[in-house]
């Protein structure tokens, strides 16, 4: 492979507080949306739930470990907001600040730079019991405990991540209920995109108070690619892209909506968009981060609420997932960012990417996910492309370091480059993270 990158990339795995860390009832932590969700029969796919997940809080020194061996020199994880104010508000939770205090001081001794993302889906069930991120107050709530933690870490914490995917909570957590908290208020749920938004502006304020170490926010972004080409597709094809990649978007960087989305919303977006709140979330960022996994594959349709629907795209191998593997897709969309927003774009990490393969131990107990290896691969490929065209990209992270709780799917989706044995704990290394292992270590990559 000859893909290469800067001198000073950053390379990291990406992990998320529920996913893995178990522990939900020790020192003090609140219940999170997560806890309730996942544990409401017929939510969770095998019926699983995040209680145990893969025991991270009470083994973090290994799993700490097993980065440093792997050879990156960063790690993206969220912290666990309930763990911390276990009401959504007031007083830190001193215990479970300590927990963070202790991770992120392994991780600096071991030289692994600590990057936060703030929130990664688990809201406290108190805040949700008030509307979550339907209510307005979320966003001041968040801003709080952004301030919390900004000024309990300070500048040990590498980069700040508002947010993850708001996109993934507005669509499955709040309009169709497939993730906490389950509610299907489909369009009536659009308070939670601009709310979310209105925190994330809040909590970069916040954070800037007392740290001055760089904010962004995580977006799962897609190339919407149209599956004909009428006129019906391609504007369906438009609509898309509007939801999906400017929602989240074009308020932060050009500090307004996409005009489609307020025509959409007539009315009813001055119920709950104020003209104040717009410079508030267009705070200046000072990175984007990317998650990739795949395009947007979209026609028209009659009968969906939106007029558009998804489309398979059958020509693509595919994960265990059943997602197609569209590595081209990856540089389209980098270069796309880079057209769209030229120079109000901020530098770009990525901060997901990955594969789910079933992934199970051989006799011997190895793992060989070649599958991994030539995801991996070639999504380095297709980065690299995008950086040799211009594209400012100063990081990736793998998702994921560990097996984990897939959400909605439980323990059935494994996207680690160490397996775990959700009985006993083990961790076993895949044939991939030994690869990326000899990748990183070869220094082949370096331009
Ligand atoms: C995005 C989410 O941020 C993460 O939590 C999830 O596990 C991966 N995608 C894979 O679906």
């Amino acid at each position: 492979m000859s893909s290469q990158f800067p001198q000073d990339f950053v390379w990291g795995t990406a992990t998320a507080a529920y996913q893995i860390e178990g522990a939900v009832r020790l020192d003090g932590r609140g219940a999170s949306v997560w806890d309730i969700f996942s544990h409401t029969p017929g939510k969770i796919k095998d019926g699983s739930h995040g209680d145990r997940a893969c025991d991270h809080y009470h083994r973090f020194p290994e799993d700490l470990a097993l980065m440093q061996d792997l050879g990156v020199n960063a790690y993206r994880f969220s912290v666990s907001w309930p763990r911390i104010q276990p009401e959504g508000k007031g007083r830190a939770n001193k215990k479970g600040l300590g927990f963070y205090d202790r991770l992120i001081d392994q991780l600096l001794e071991m030289r692994i730079d600590p990057y936060v993302t703030l929130f990664h889906w688990d809201l406290p069930q108190a805040l949700e019991d008030q509307g979550g991120w339907l209510n307005r107050d979320t966003a001041y709530r968040f801003a709080e405990y952004a301030h919390i933690l900004a000024d309990a870490f300070q500048d040990r914490v590498k980069a700040w991540i508002t947010l993850n995917e708001p996109f993934v909570v507005l669509t499955l957590g709040y309009a169709l209920g497939q993730h906490a908290p389950g509610r299907t208020l489909m369009l009536d749920a659009m308070p939670v995109a601009h709310h979310q938004l209105l925190g994330h502006g809040l909590a970069v304020q916040a954070i800037r108070e007392t740290s001055s170490s760089p904010v962004g926010i995580t977006n799962n972004l897609a190339p919407v690619i149209p599956a004909g080409d009428s006129d019906e597709d391609l504007q369906a094809a438009s609509r898309m892209d509007d939801l999906h990649n400017r929602l989240f978007v074009d308020p932060i960087l050009l500090g307004e909506y996409p005009r489609s989305l307020l025509a959409m919303l007539g009315e009813q977006a001055e119920t709950f968009i104020r003209t104040e709140d717009l410079p508030i979330i267009g705070s200046k960022i000072d990175f984007l981060g990317v998650n990739y996994y795949y395009p947007d594959h979209v026609r028209a349709s009659s009968t969906s609420p939106l007029g558009m629907e998804m489309v398979p795209m059958l020509d693509y191998k595919q994960t265990g997932f059943g997602w197609p593997i569209v590595p081209e897709g990856l540089t389209q969309l980098l270069l796309d960012l880079q057209e769209r927003y030229s120079e109000k774009l901020p530098p770009i990490f990525i901060t997901e990417n990955g594969c789910s393969y079933p992934d199970i131990p051989d006799p011997a107990g190895k793992i060989n996910d070649s599958k991994r290896i030539d995801f991996l691969e070639q999504h380095f490929e297709a980065l690299a492309k995008a950086i040799d065209r211009g594209v400012d990209v100063r990081g990736y992270f793998c998702w994921s370091l560990l097996d984990n709780f897939e959400w909605a799917e439980g323990y059935t989706q494994r996207f680690g480059l160490v397996h775990v044995d959700f009985e006993t704990f083990k961790r076993t290394p895949k044939a991939s993270y030994y690869w990326l292992q000899g990748y990183l270590r070869s220094g082949k990559w370096r331009k």
